[in-house]
């Protein structure tokens, strides 16, 4: 044991550390006698000096102040604002190591937590695409950007992401490696054009100004691009002249629209729209899958893997054609209508009625008459349902990062399906709810990690239970 770590450690010390490993949620770990200490905004390998700021009896917490040595495996990130941007956290990781990381983690929680001693976590599934995959993208204008770039200094003007933790600070942007290259060069188009003609973004200190958001979306399958300002009025003449001109430079723009909002939060949300160019939806597929996309819809982000993703759940089903399956937390219904075309009859249970109407809507579009969606809160309504439907097969949940809810979980275990897919894009509650599961009659399967979102610490795994 080396001097440092015969330390005590006390909140204020400055300590140097390297980093072990990344912990759920993407904060690193160091251990001193034993302790562990969580620091923000490194990765595994690097050797830090952090100043602590919090000191609890099981754990401590610091920030870092400079990094002495690189870890062994980091790369430069390809972003100038790294480090500043909320986006990516670990772009400094190669991909593959990420993938490798983001497994560990899994495996260790599902260990863990899960009580599976030594089950077997296969390696995350890669994402296509590992940088421009998210097809949608939201930015705010500011009227103090943050300093990343000496050129900041002359604009009054920015548009960018938001700082970790800074919901006043907003870095601006040329690039965002995430989103598709068009995009950059729409995001650039509207910056300029609102520096031209002297747009006043929104404080939402104040609430003066008038730029508040630009919202991006792309059709991965279909090429189709959704422009949406929100402002805080609606400005006929000078819209036309945007319009003209955005379009005329990007004629493949689909559909432009105008959101208006005079909210005080921050929200990208607008209480009207004005179409100004198209019909104001894209559209875009998930395997056979058509879905019609508006401004608020939600869809999943990273349209190839979330294929992957869905393509996991299916083989998790298997799916014969004759089963009755429920979809639990089905949001817009993209699983259950996924699902549908192989079995008999696909029941979606959700909680926001907007999502069930989309679901609704997105089934008669593409003519399937084998689903049908139920509005509540799950706790609920599946207790309340299962007397007037068809008992299910097959489970497929995919809860928020809370998990289920034990009610749910009581209420499946009735239920007792043969077989029970769980996604998750948490794999703490995860692994709470599996054991839960197979404490009684259920026997896990596997557990495979699908990385939709690379460069982020996110992660969803899709876990395969069958009936014991
Ligand atoms: C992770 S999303 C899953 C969305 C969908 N499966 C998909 O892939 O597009 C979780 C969904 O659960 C819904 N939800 C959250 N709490 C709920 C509850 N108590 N009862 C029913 N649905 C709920 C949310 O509205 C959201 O649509």
């Amino acid at each position: 044991m080396n001097e440092v770590e015969k330390m005590s450690v006390k909140k204020g010390q400055d300590i140097e550390l390297t980093i072990e490993s990344l912990a759920f949620g993407g904060k690193g770990v160091a251990h001193v006698d034993g302790l562990a200490i969580f620091v923000e905004r490194v990765i595994p390998g690097q050797k830090v000096l952090t100043r602590i700021f919090k000191k609890k009896k099981s754990f401590a917490e610091a920030y870092p102040m400079e990094v002495l040595e690189k870890a062994p495996n980091e790369i430069e990130a390809k972003c100038p604002a790294f480090g500043t941007c909320g986006g990516c956290r670990i772009q400094n990781l190669e991909y593959a190591d990420q993938l490798a990381e983001k497994t560990r983690q899994v495996r260790d929680l599902i260990q863990r937590v899960g009580g599976f001693d030594n089950f077997e976590v296969p390696l995350a599934l890669p994402s296509p695409q590992a940088f421009h995959y998210r097809n949608k993208m939201e930015f705010s204008f500011t009227g103090n950007p943050w300093r990343n770039h000496p050129d900041d200094e002359d604009k009054p003007l920015g548009l960018g992401q938001h700082i970790p933790g800074r919901f006043d600070k907003i870095v601006h942007l040329d690039t965002c490696y995430l989103q598709k290259p068009i995009m950059n060069d729409i995001m650039n188009f509207v910056f300029e054009w609102g520096q031209k003609y002297n747009w006043e973004a929104y404080n939402t200190k104040t609430h003066e100004g008038w730029a508040r958001n630009l919202v991006l979306r792309y059709g991965e399958h279909t090429d189709q691009i959704m422009v949406n300002l929100i402002t805080k009025t609606y400005e006929k003449k000078h819209m036309v002249e945007f319009k003209t001109a955005i379009i005329e430079a990007f004629p493949q723009i689909t559909t432009l629209i105008n959101s208006i909002t005079t909210r005080l939060s921050d929200v990208a949300i607008g209480e009207r729209e004005e179409i100004l160019h198209g019909s104001g939806v894209i559209r875009d597929r998930l395997g056979e899958a058509e879905f019609e996309i508006s401004p608020y819809s939600f869809f999943q982000t990273n349209t190839r893997q979330a294929e992957v993703l869905y393509e996991e759940a299916l083989k998790g089903a298997d799916l014969q054609g004759g089963e009755v399956v429920y979809d639990l937390y089905c949001g817009t219904g993209t699983i259950a209508l996924f699902l549908a075309q192989k079995a008999k009859k696909v029941y979606g249970f959700e909680l926001i009625a907007s999502a069930v109407k989309n679901a609704r809507r997105n089934a008669r579009s593409q003519g399937l008459d084998n689903v049908e969606f139920i509005l509540g809160d799950l706790k609920d309504v599946l207790s309340q349902s299962t007397n007037r439907i068809e008992a299910a097969d097959v489970i497929v949940v995919d809860p928020p990062r809370a998990g289920l809810h034990r009610n749910v979980v009581d209420d499946i275990l009735k239920v007792s399906p043969k077989r029970l897919v769980y996604v998750s894009c948490n794999p703490s509650t995860l692994a709470r709810d599996l054991k839960l599961f197979c404490e009684t009659d259920y026997k896990l399967l596997s557990v495979q990690p699908v990385d939709m979102f690379p460069h982020t610490t996110h992660i969803e795994t899709v876990a395969k239970l069958v009936k014991k």
